[in-house]
């Protein structure tokens, strides 16, 4: 395990978006949130401000943290299902912002498990050896994707930014460990976004019926996000030969607090063990686990020699885990 987090950084907008708030825009009421999902508030993004923006606020965290210079950065890898625009990708404008002159950038889409995702393409292009550092980011406004006049979706998100740097330190003990990813696109439909890409580009009938926004079957969502990711827990224990009790934090991504007890009750973690904070960001899609990363680290829940495990599940379908021991800072 010679890969590391060298550090971590995250951003939420200002503006706090209540269940009350809500309550004045669609038929619904704190209790049927709060009890449903778990959700108080979420962060809201300010009109001029774009996912790149979020991205680049975590990423002058998480570069500072880790001792490096913007120069350091061999590869930036922005995970995004809101993308600035179509192109140049967000991870380009990112690293124009904070100046990684030396870096090459792309987006990643794998929704929710973006970050996930973006953590394992990172460790594997860093393992080959031609790449020392990574920055890796999971950014969105998912304010700009949810039709704020559909109350069975638009009460579970947020927009927020979160990211890690890693880098090759086979001197240092611990770092990340096994990663298990897996995919289903025949389950894309239970969750999408049907129009405004190449397939049905907008039109005034897709901004009508609001297509270019978020749907979902949440009751089957629910459903698999528990299924996939029980399984993908209890197999990278068993290749681990670790316990459930070994981990010290189990950090998931923030769907809604519902699915993070069926798999804690599942795994067999201790509650303590769990990290929510769903109730303050509600579901920042691939920003989630960064965030909640970076918060664990700088509250410090997250210490030297620490077992933790990484789960993720967003649309595609898309899911995931990785096991870390978490190293020495820099
Ligand atoms: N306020 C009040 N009532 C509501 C609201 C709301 N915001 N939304 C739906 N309802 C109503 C429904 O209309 C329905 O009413 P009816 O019985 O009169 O028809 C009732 O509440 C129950 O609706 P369900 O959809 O069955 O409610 P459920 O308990 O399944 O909760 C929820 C819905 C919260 C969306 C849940 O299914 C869920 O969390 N699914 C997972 C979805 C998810 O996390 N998606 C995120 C993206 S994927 C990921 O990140 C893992």
């Amino acid at each position: 395990m010679s890969i590391h987090i060298l550090g971590t950084g995250s951003y939420a907008p200002e503006h706090v978006m209540t269940n009350h708030d809500l309550e004045k825009m669609v038929d619904t009421n704190d209790e049927w949130i709060r009890t449903r999902t778990g959700i108080s508030e979420r962060r809201i993004a300010a009109p001029d401000e774009a996912t790149s923006d979020l991205a680049t606020h975590a990423a002058r965290e998480a570069i500072e943290a880790s001792g490096l210079k913007p120069e350091d950065i061999d590869i930036i890898l922005v995970a995004t299902c809101s993308p600035d625009m179509f192109f140049p990708s967000t991870a380009t404008l990112v690293q124009e912002n904070i100046g990684a002159k030396n870096a090459f950038s792309m987006d990643l889409g794998a929704a929710c498990s973006g970050f996930l995702y973006g953590l394992e393409v990172a460790r594997s292009m860093l393992d080959g050896g031609r790449y020392h550092t990574a920055l890796v980011i999971g950014a969105e406004k998912m304010s700009s994707l949810v039709n704020w006049e559909d109350r069975g979706t638009c009460i579970l998100f947020g927009d927020g930014a979160g990211a890690a740097v890693l880098a090759f330190r086979p001197e240092r003990a611990g770092g990340l460990g096994p990663c298990n990813l897996g995919s289903d696109g025949g389950l894309g439909d239970l969750l999408m976004i049907p129009a405004g890409g190449s397939r049905i580009p907008v039109t005034e009938q897709v901004l009508k019926d609001h297509s270019n926004c978020i749907t979902m079957s949440g009751q089957e969502v629910f459903k698999h996000a528990v299924t996939n990711m029980t399984k993908t827990a209890k197999h990278l224990l068993a290749e681990a030969g670790w316990s459930p009790d070994d981990l010290s934090l189990v950090i998931p991504h923030q769907a809604n607090r519902r699915i993070l007890e069926a798999i804690r009750a599942r795994v067999g973690v201790p509650e303590d063990n769990v990290f929510v904070n769903v109730d303050r960001y509600g579901n920042t899609s691939a920003a989630s686990i960064g965030i909640a990363l970076d918060e664990a680290v700088r509250s410090g829940r997250l210490k030297p020699g620490n077992k933790v495990m990484l789960l993720a599940f967003g649309a595609g379908f898309t899911w995931g885990g990785m096991l870390l021991e978490w190293s020495t800072p820099a």
